[in-house]
């Protein structure tokens, strides 16, 4: 641990000349140079020098053999260590997965528990990944509508009313992206007896879950012992460490069944699929050398959250609520008398800055109306593209 170490993430820590050639996925190094990718959910700064070294040091001794289909004891070890410390879950090593990206810790899940005809409830908005999942593996979504406001407590009763018999997996994102809300203790609560009322298994997508802001403070719903059982947690290292392109990912079953079916499920163990070992390595470090960057790259991050919806709100017509966690402000713009889509032509065209426009392809049909804008960057870039936001609607 390095609690005494500075980090300052300053626009002179990011490398643009990098971020060009390397960071694609609707990022600088897809977008015409000049534009302003505020896009996909990916930090512009370098990831934290200790996972750089771990790579270079297990890379240096030059093998690279088969890790175990269920991943490396040490990445297990670590990861279940980190839930328990942290995110205060009985979990166990023995029943840690690593997989090649959290996407793939959905889809695992999803293969592993629905068969075709089956049904999983999945909310909207919230990423796409969960809709797209569960019919990759033949089920049908149920879409349960959130508020937009993260704010608003969560009525659970039409959820429930979805229910019926062919109704296996709840499909949670917490963090919620986009809205950036971090659902309380007893909306959990409410959540998990509804489950186990008709015995079905959540899927509890943590990826988001360190980037939490203050006052606010995250409950791991596989932390609820009314829910220990029947929970699945999924998680990443795409968001708080800058990972994105290792594709390191963990699934933590609760026990041997659910662990046994998701192992079944995943091909990890006919190596069709598996996380690959330098990605392991760097997520062990990460997880365990880390944690002084990550405590500051989300203080860093508050600051950026409140620059972003403060110049949102600036202006005319756009209403953006305040997140709780994730690094994205959700922004309703249809006062503004353009739709989600002819908003992100025009500040693409015009102001050279790309957002994420609320399609329902992204997000589901409640993005409607909406804009989404990663902030995890410097000041600088921040303040750049709202200038030219804001010279383009004062025109
Ligand atoms: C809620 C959620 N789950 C999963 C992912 C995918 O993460 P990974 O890069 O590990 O596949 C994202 C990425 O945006 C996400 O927002």
């Amino acid at each position: 641990m390095h609690p005494t170490t500075d980090v300052h993430f300053g626009h002179e820590q990011i490398r643009m000349d990098l971020l060009r050639e390397r960071a694609f996925n609707l990022r600088w190094a897809a977008v015409e140079p000049g534009v302003i990718p505020l896009t996909a959910a990916d930090p512009d700064f370098p990831c934290a020098p200790e996972i750089a070294e771990a790579i270079a040091k297990y890379a240096r001794d030059r093998y690279l053999s088969y890790a175990p289909a269920e991943g490396l004891r040490s990445f297990r070890e670590a990861m279940a260590a980190y839930y328990q410390e942290r995110k205060g879950v009985h979990c166990s090593a023995a029943y840690t997965i690593a997989c090649d990206s959290a996407a793939f810790g959905i889809y695992a899940v999803c293969k592993a528990f629905l068969n075709a005809g089956d049904e999983a409830i999945v909310f909207n908005p919230v990423d796409f990944l969960f809709k797209h999942s569960v019919e990759l593996v033949g089920a049908r979504t149920q879409l349960f509508d959130v508020p937009i406001d993260p704010q608003q407590t969560i009525d659970w009763q039409p959820l429930e009313d979805l229910v019926n018999n062919r109704t296996k997996l709840i499909c949670l994102c917490n963090p919620l992206n986009p809205t950036g809300k971090v659902f309380t203790a007893e909306e959990l609560h409410e959540l998990a007896i509804i489950a186990e009322r008709h015995n079905l298994i959540i899927l509890s997508d943590e990826i988001w879950s360190d980037v939490v802001f203050t006052p606010n403070s995250y409950v791991s719903m596989a932390s609820l012992p009314e829910a220990a059982d029947r929970t699945i947690v999924v998680t990443g290292f795409s968001k708080s460490y800058g990972l994105a392109g290792l594709r390191a990912g963990a699934i933590i079953a609760p026990n041997e069944t659910l662990y046994e079916s998701i192992m079944e499920a995943s091909g990890q163990r006919s190596t069709v699929h598996g996380c690959n070992v330098l990605a392991q390595v760097a997520a062990t470090a990460a997880l365990q050398h880390a944690q002084y960057w990550l405590e500051q790259f989300i203080d860093h991050l508050q600051h950026m959250r409140d620059l972003t919806v403060d110049a949102l709100n600036a202006i005319p017509g756009i209403h953006c609520h305040v997140p709780q966690g994730c690094y994205v402000a959700f922004a309703n713009v249809q006062e503004t008398g353009f739709t989600a889509e002819e908003i992100h032509s025009r500040w693409l065209n015009e102001a050279r800055v790309a957002v994420v426009p609320g399609l329902p392809r992204w997000f589901g049909a409640n993005a409607s109306g909406h804009i989404r804008i990663s902030f995890a960057t410097s000041e600088q870039v921040i303040q750049e593209a709202f200038h030219r936001i804001k010279n383009l609607s004062q025109q």
